[in-house]
Formats: C-alpha cells, sequence, structure tokens
C-alpha cells in the first residue's frame, strides 16, 4: 500500500502528460495520491484532475502560507463557503513559511489559526506546510492540541528533537525525497522515530528524490522514499509500504 499523501499534480508542469504520470504511479504500485491546494485559483485544476482519476485521488483544500497578504480573510471565505466535507479528506496545506517573506507573518499565523478552526468544526486533519517557523507553528498550534487536531507536518523540516514533539502531539512525520539529499537531517529522525508516525509524500513536482534528483517529481517516485527508509531501518521495502499506508489510511480516512 504505497500512497504519495502530497502532491500538486494539478500544476502546470503536468499538464502535458499526466496520463502518463498517473500510469507510472500505478505501476510502481501506488494506490492513493492526496492533492493539497495552494491558494483559490488552483481549485479548479485541482477538482478537474479528482474528476479524471476519482479512485486513485483525494483532495485538500487550504490557503498556503506563501499565497497569505492582506486579502487572506476574503480569500478564506470565498474558498471555503462552499465547502462540502464528502469531497475533502483535510485541510492544507496550512502553515507558516518564513524562509521567502516574513511581511506577513501576523496575518499567517491568523490565517493558520482560522484554518485550524475551520478543520476542528469539520472533524478533519490538517496539512502543516513549515519552513523556518517550527516554533511559530507550535504557538499556534498547541493551544489547538487538547480539542484532537491532528494530521501531518507535510516534507518535515526539522530535527529528531522536534519530530519527537510533533508526534508527542499525535501528527504524523512527512517524509519524502528530502530524505535522500547529502547532508539531509532527515536519516537520524527516520531512525528516531517509529513508522507508526511517518507518512511518505512526493511534494511533486518539486524536491525529487535521488536517483530523479534536479529533475520534476511525480508521484511513482515515493517508492524512492520508501526504500530509502526501509534501507535505514532494516525493514522491508513492504513493511514500509504497508505500515506508512496504514498510517495515512487512518489519519486521513482513507
Ligand atoms: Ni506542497
Amino acid at each position: 500500500m504505497l500512497i504519495d499523501t502530497h502532491s500538486h499534480i494539478y500544476l502546470k508542469e503536468f499538464d502535458d502528460d499526466l496520463d502518463n504520470v498517473i500510469q507510472n504511479a500505478v505501476n510502481v504500485g501506488v494506490e492513493k495520491i492526496i492533492l493539497p491546494n495552494i491558494n483559490l485559483s488552483s481549485i479548479a485544476k485541482m477538482k478537474a484532475v479528482k474528476l479524471a482519476y476519482p479512485l486513485l485521488t483525494e483532495l485538500a483544500i487550504g490557503l498556503h502560507p506563501t499565497s497569505i497578504d492582506d486579502n487572506y480573510k476574503k480569500e478564506l471565505d470565498a474558498m471555503f463557503c462552499d465547502f462540502n466535507p464528502t469531497q475533502y479528506v483535510a485541510v492544507g496545506e496550512v502553515g507558516i513559511d518564513l524562509y521567502w517573506d516574513k511581511t506577513f507573518i501576523k496575518q499567517q499565523k491568523d490565517a493558520f489559526n482560522d484554518q485550524i478552526e475551520f478543520a476542528k468544526i469539520h472533524n478533519i486533519p490538517i496539512i502543516i506546510h513549515s519552513r523556518n517557523s517550527f516554533d511559530e507553528i507550535l504557538d499556534v498550534l498547541k493551544p489547538h492540541i487538547k480539542s484532537g487536531i491532528n494530521g501531518v507536518f507535510h516534507c518535515f523540516p526539522g530535527n529528531t528533537e522536534q519530530a519527537k514533539c510533533v508526534v508527542d502531539m499525535g501528527f504524523y512525520i512527512g517524509i519524502g525525497g528530502v530524505l535522500t539529499y547529502k547532508n539531509s537531517n532527515m536519516p537520524a529522525v527516520v531512525k528516531n522515530i517509529p513508522l507508526q508516525y511517518i507518512l511518505l509524500e512526493t511534494d511533486a513536482p518539486y524536491l525529487s528524490p535521488v536517483p530523479k534528483r534536479g529533475k520534476r517529481n511525480e508521484p511513482a517516485y515515493v517508492k524512492y522514499v520508501a526504500e530509502a527508509i526501509a534501507y535505514l531501518t532494516g525493514d522491508t521495502y513492504e513493511t514500509v509500504c504497508a505500515t506508512t499506508g496504514a498510517n495515512a489510511k487512518q489519519v486521513f480516512g482513507l
């Protein structure tokens, strides 16, 4: 059970060959691909992909932190006004990104908090994007933990200590291609965090794992992430796929 829990295959990078990309994924045993949203303008194409591949794909809805500015409230209202819980498995991707720009840090925190509240109301998990912002994420998230909110820190960017903190809050660690990069923290994280708390992802079209590093990423390459985990933990490839697949089913209610 290979599941790519984070893939943006609705972006223009896949306009020319999405059928092939989907076939490649199916050929290596990918059974589900979760598509997290970015902003208002990405929803229509995301839904079109879901329509074209209804059994293989699931959607998340949310406003990405790098899409947040002074207008975020209007955009959230427009995004969530016709929300239908049967269409979405999560709120995402949401969070705080202080790598590219700190101008809207206050708005990013507020929007993250608003979207956590929305997920709580609808009892669905959140897909968290965190970049240079782990402490800020915790500040916003921690007051909500006792409500039972859960989800995943996608493309987990932290160290083992931070990973343990994430797991203690009931969240999963999303592991992608960065695991295969030289000087990555992720091998240490993977060795110290039980497989029961790990989800596999690609973040396609970004962050291709070795041996595809530098090329466009696609859901089929999630197999390289599973292989890298198996190599590090000593588990079999099948165990890695089965356990992380069961984790994804559990958290996203697949
Ligand atoms: Ni993403």
